[in-house]
């Protein structure tokens, strides 16, 4: 339906292929109009009527973007801006969980200060501190209720030309949200839920060039950082298998696009790929903390890929995967059985720190409404 607007009015113009333009209607090209003024070549349509994103679901949420909240659509960077570009964008990605007290962040300190290393390690200075950030994160799950989960990103909007950007600027938003409500089920075509599998049929990624450390430090999350496992992810996908698990530039399990691995090995000890070559996940980091609490033997150490093969248990964590265990490793089955009693312990000891129910690990959670 064409519908157009006159007036000291701003429009949206929509164009055949996709894509708008926002212009006063005054300040229109009069060959942009017919003779009886309406729009010759667009669709016009009044402004917010149209989501700033194409094609994506409209999101009933509010972004905190460099000290102020703006809706959801309005969040937005130019085609030719640095981070997009270039991969610059550097980000974490932190929990909210359900508690008795409410809402609550899941190692709040951790992530601000993992970000902030980050950015450290990417160059990008940014000019808010850790109170400031820990701060707004919390402001910003506040203002959405519901959210399960925080995605905070400090990055250089400026249009650039060159890999170094001449405005360095650093803009930080943070977007609180439903990852399975507000993206995934509308993303789905089908329309039925994607559950988070249970348990996941893993592939190694043998090329020990999909994740180079002298490139690119693994302790950055940086958007660019994700691209290696990006293809090596979506080759396995169409190979039938869940996940992946990388190995680092001298062949040693690495870490998966989003997770930690960790392997009970032969003689029963909980293993894990040493820090210095992985992502610092937090989630690892909690494992490790209620593993030593659960009096569990664990080691740092650097595992081969054959340390898979003779592997009792194995198993990833994240802050969405939580603790997920390793069904099969290139179609080869894991143990005896899965989850194994390792995983399935530590992970049920992860929830109950999760949902606010152990007074011991009660630390971890930053309570959003008593912060
Ligand atoms: C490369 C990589 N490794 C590990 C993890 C797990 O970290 P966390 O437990 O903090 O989510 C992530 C998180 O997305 C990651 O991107």
């Amino acid at each position: 339906m064409l519908r157009f607007v006159r007036g000291s009015t701003w429009v949206r113009f929509r164009g055949a292929v996709g894509g708008f333009c926002e212009r006063k209607w005054e300040a229109v090209p009069p060959w942009w109009r017919t003779n009886s003024g309406a729009p010759r070549f667009f669709v016009c349509v009044p402004r917010d009527t149209v989501p700033a994103v194409q094609q994506q679901p409209r999101v009933d949420r509010l972004i905190w973007l460099d000290g102020e909240f703006v809706p959801w659509e309005r969040a937005t960077v130019h085609i030719l801006s640095h981070s997009l570009q270039r991969g610059s964008l550097v980000f974490d990605y932190m929990s909210v969980h359900q508690t008795p007290r409410g809402a609550a962040v899941f190692r709040l300190d951790l992530h601000v200060q993992r970000m902030l290393r980050s950015c450290e390690l990417m160059g990008l200075p940014l000019r808010q501190g850790a109170a400031l950030i820990s701060e707004a994160i919390i402001e910003t799950a506040r203002a959405n209720p519901g959210a399960k989960a925080v995605k905070a990103s400090a990055y250089f909007p400026s249009v650039e030309v060159d890999v170094v950007p001449l405005d360095t600027r650093v803009s930080l938003a943070i977007a609180a949200y439903d990852p399975q409500a507000d993206i995934i089920d509308p993303l789905s075509q089908s329309g039925e839920r994607q559950k988070r599998a249970k348990q996941v049929r893993l592939w190694l990624e043998k090329q020990t060039h999909q994740r180079r450390e002298d490139i690119v430090s693994p302790q950055a999350k940086v958007a660019a950082n994700y691209a290696a496992s990006m293809t090596a992810k979506a080759r396995a996908l169409e190979h039938g298998f869940d996940e992946i698990l990388l190995v680092d530039e001298e062949n040693q399990l690495a870490e998966g696009p989003t997770t930690n691995v960790f392997v009970v090995d032969g003689g029963g000890v909980l293993c894990t790929p040493p820090e210095r070559r992985v992502l610092r996940g937090v989630t690892r980091q909690s494992i490790i903390e209620l593993a030593k609490a659960d009096g569990i033997e664990l080691r740092e150490v650097p595992l081969s890929p054959e340390a898979l093969t003779t592997a009792r248990e194995v198993f990833l964590t994240g802050t969405s995967a939580g603790v997920l265990p390793v069904v099969s490793v290139d179609g080869r089955p894991v143990g005896t059985s899965c989850p194994g009693p390792v995983a399935e312990s530590l992970s049920q000891h992860f929830e109950r720190v999760t949902a606010g129910r152990d007074p011991d690990f009660d630390h971890w959670l930053c309570y959003v409404d008593e912060a």
